[in-house]
């Protein structure tokens, strides 16, 4: 069936990151191609997510707040920072029939009183955009009730190397870039009260990169299921 005013609508944007299937034969433009449903594979979530309230922090178009509502999450909460993002996720949403909820949020401004608290989190390929990465964890701790799921990108040292949290510029507007090893990324988010963690999985891995005083790490995306202290 064609959906000419959708059609319409999905090209009147740019910048599709997510590739969502809307029906119809319709699926949104997404730079990030399989990417996105490859890890949704890793993360293993649970065929039912009944009585379970789900926030997506960086959802971009909502790729996985619409997986999680399929999954009969009672509550999905989309929050990004940028409000282009949120006009896509609202298209997808309208075109879906879909009740998740969205809100122009910054990790940072987080506050359990307001939002309450939620029993899944997901946080993924937002880690290596922040700033203040500390305090986007204590904030992401702070309204977790169960468990994160978080996708860091993660420096892989070719030699034996100390524990570090580096930072690097490179970023196509100049922005500094986190890098943290494996090990580091795992204190941080002890340090913020989650307790245990669990390796899903590894993907997207990049050879070192001499040009960007990078020659000593190859880099990779990890996923992490954290599980909040009670
Ligand atoms: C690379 S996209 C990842 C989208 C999705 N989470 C995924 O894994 O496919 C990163 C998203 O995080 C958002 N973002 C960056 N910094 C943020 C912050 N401090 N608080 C909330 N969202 C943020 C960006 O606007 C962007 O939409």
């Amino acid at each position: 069936m064609m959906h000419p005013s959708l059609q319409v609508e999905i090209a009147c944007q740019s910048d599709w990151f997510h590739c969502i299937d809307l029906g119809g034969g319709i699926c949104t433009p997404g730079s990030d191609g399989d990417h996105s449903r490859r890890k949704l594979d890793m993360m293993k979530m649970p065929e039912s997510l009944q009585g379970k309230r789900v926030l997506d922090v960086g959802c971009c178009e909502g790729f996985f707040s619409f997986d999680a509502e399929r999954r009969g999450a009672d509550r999905v909460l989309a929050v990004d920072t940028r409000p282009a993002a949120l006009v896509r996720l609202d298209i997808c949403r309208r075109a879906l029939k879909s009740k998740v909820e969205s809100l122009q949020l910054n990790v940072y401004d987080f506050d359990a009183k307001t939002m309450g608290t939620f029993d899944v989190v997901l946080f993924l390929a937002v880690f290596h955009h922040l700033r203040y990465p500390f305090l986007a964890l204590d904030k992401l701790a702070s309204i977790t009730s169960g468990s994160l799921l978080i996708e860091v990108v993660e420096a892989v040292p070719l030699v034996p190397a100390e524990d570090a949290l580096l930072v690097r510029r490179g970023g196509d507007r100049g922005q500094f870039k986190l890098l943290p090893t494996r090990s580091m990324i795992l204190l941080m988010l002890q340090n913020a009260g989650f307790g245990a963690t669990e390796i899903l999985g590894v993907h997207r891995r990049k050879p070192a990169d001499p040009s960007k005083q990078l020659f000593s790490y190859e880099q990779q995306r990890v996923v992490i299921r954290a599980t909040k202290n009670v």
